[in-house]
């Protein structure tokens, strides 16, 4: 490959002995940053689209965001320029802010995915042009890479944004873009028109209510003890008379309903952007790792002659945990739930054995070894997200107290989402049961 870097060096002007580095130092700083608010904002996308296949693809470009940003971090600090610090500088937030104002939903994406990430397309090409290949290798390769990752992620999105009309929203996030010379903050700025007011300055962002599940049907939850009425009958999945068959179905429609903690950790994110990045990086590797474990569900429950479109979905979590502070959702996720889920997933997974599924086992090990990362997150980020709302009670205290108001919560705000769907037209354990005496 041919560097252009000649023609840069003559037109740069005389700076100081190290200004090659920094210059391209400053250009990773910028970098970083932008990769860095786009995993605290694209997050917030997550739970206002209702397509789930969507909400999968997101969670797959933040994983890869907070992976390209932690690259370009651990290359940026061998650089002189690079600068101290994690922090994203106030015109970079205050743009992704307004990214993220549009009350609906798929004219957001349309601005991250039509705005914002060609823009950052673009950036890498431009630093790929500017820069030495050979003097610069470490960070051209890099570089390469996030150029096939945003041109792959611009295709994963388009089929969802075909028929969005976003003319007038583009071009009002085109001038924010512009007006701090784009993302490597190199063009001239172009001034914002003199009545220009930001939208996040006249209604602060917050998380709705619930959350979003397109055309699916809904319900409070699938956990409960009637066969005649809820998919996952809590006595059959621990009871050793239970065909196995059917405990397979029930844990992939559990696996399934790992949505809610997709989108209910997709929440976290955004109320946490002052966190070192190293939490993020591993919110994004939760979040990626429950859009996977509900995915298990989500492809093979079709397999097994299961119609998703009769499966309610479960939202009482999201609407119960959003009402709570980021580390109360953080502490009832990975110290209550996660943690309290081993013994009956155990047993599950001993049930499923019997059935020489080997791609059921693979699934289900591969989860348990998730889930116990994301306990370790816990113990590791729970303290940090405390801190930074000010909690100084001691962790297991603050955990035991977090569990007392969940409850008070669910009461409130709990068992408010009727049923889409009547007994007889949803999916429910009887239903599994008699599609399991079909299988092998
Ligand atoms: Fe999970
Ligand atoms: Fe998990």
């Amino acid at each position: 490959m041919v560097s252009s870097n000649a023609k840069v060096s003559s037109s740069r002007p005389l700076g100081g002995r190290m200004a090659a580095v920094k210059d391209m130092a400053g250009y990773l700083r910028a970098l970083f940053e932008v990769e860095r608010e786009f995993v605290c904002c694209a997050t917030t996308l997550i739970y206002r689209v209702g397509d789930i296949e969507l909400k999968y693809a997101l969670c797959q470009h933040v994983w890869e965001a907070a992976g390209h940003a932690r690259f370009i971090r651990e290359r940026g600090r061998e650089l002189s320029g690079f600068g101290k610090g994690e922090q994203v500088r106030t015109e970079i937030r205050q743009l992704f802010d307004e990214a993220i104002s549009p009350e609906d939903a798929l004219q957001a994406v349309a601005g991250f995915y039509r705005v914002f990430k060609p823009a950052l397309l673009a950036a890498y090409e431009s630093y790929l042009e500017e820069t030495n290949h050979l003097a610069d290798w470490p960070s051209s390769k890099l570089v390469e890479e996030f150029i096939q990752d945003e041109k792959r992620h611009a295709q994963e999105i388009e089929p969802y944004l075909a028929g969005v009309e976003s003319a007038a929203w583009e071009k009002r996030l085109t001038a924010c873009l512009q007006a701090v010379g784009g993302w490597l903050m190199k063009e001239p700025g172009l001034p914002l028109p003199e009545d220009f007011v930001w939208s996040v300055s006249e209604k602060p962002y917050r998380h709705p209510a619930t959350c979003n599940r397109g055309s699916y049907p809904v319900c409070s939850s699938v956990f409960g003890n009637d066969p005649q009425a809820d998919p996952i009958v809590r006595d059959w999945l621990e009871d050793p008379q239970t065909d196995a068959r059917v405990v397979r179905l029930m844990v992939y429609v559990w696996l399934m309903m790992e949505l809610d903690a997709v989108d209910y950790l997709a929440t976290v994110f955004y109320d946490t952007r002052d966190a070192p990045f190293d939490l993020h990086f591993d919110l994004a590797r939760h979040l990626w790792d429950e859009s996977r474990h509900s995915q298990f569900g989500y492809r093979q429950l079709p397999k097994l002659g299961v119609d998703l479109t009769k499966l309610e979905h479960s939202l009482d979590l999201y609407n119960i945990l959003v009402q709570m502070t980021p580390a109360e959702r953080y502490a009832m996720m990975t110290m209550e739930f996660e943690a309290g889920s081993f013994p009956t997933k155990a047993k599950v997974m001993d049930r499923v054995r019997e059935l020489n599924d080997f791609e059921a086992d693979t699934l289900l090990a591969f989860d348990r070894n998730d889930e116990q990362g994301h306990v370790r997150y816990g113990h590791r980020w729970l303290p940090e997200i405390m801190k930074l709302f000010g909690e100084t009670r001691p962790v297991a205290e603050f955990v035991a107290a977090t569990r007392i108001r969940f409850e008070a919560l669910a009461e409130e705000f709990g068992g408010k989402t009727p049923h889409s769907l009547s007994p007889e037209e949803r999916v429910t354990g009887s239903d599994l049961l008699a599609l399991a005496s079909k299988q092998s």
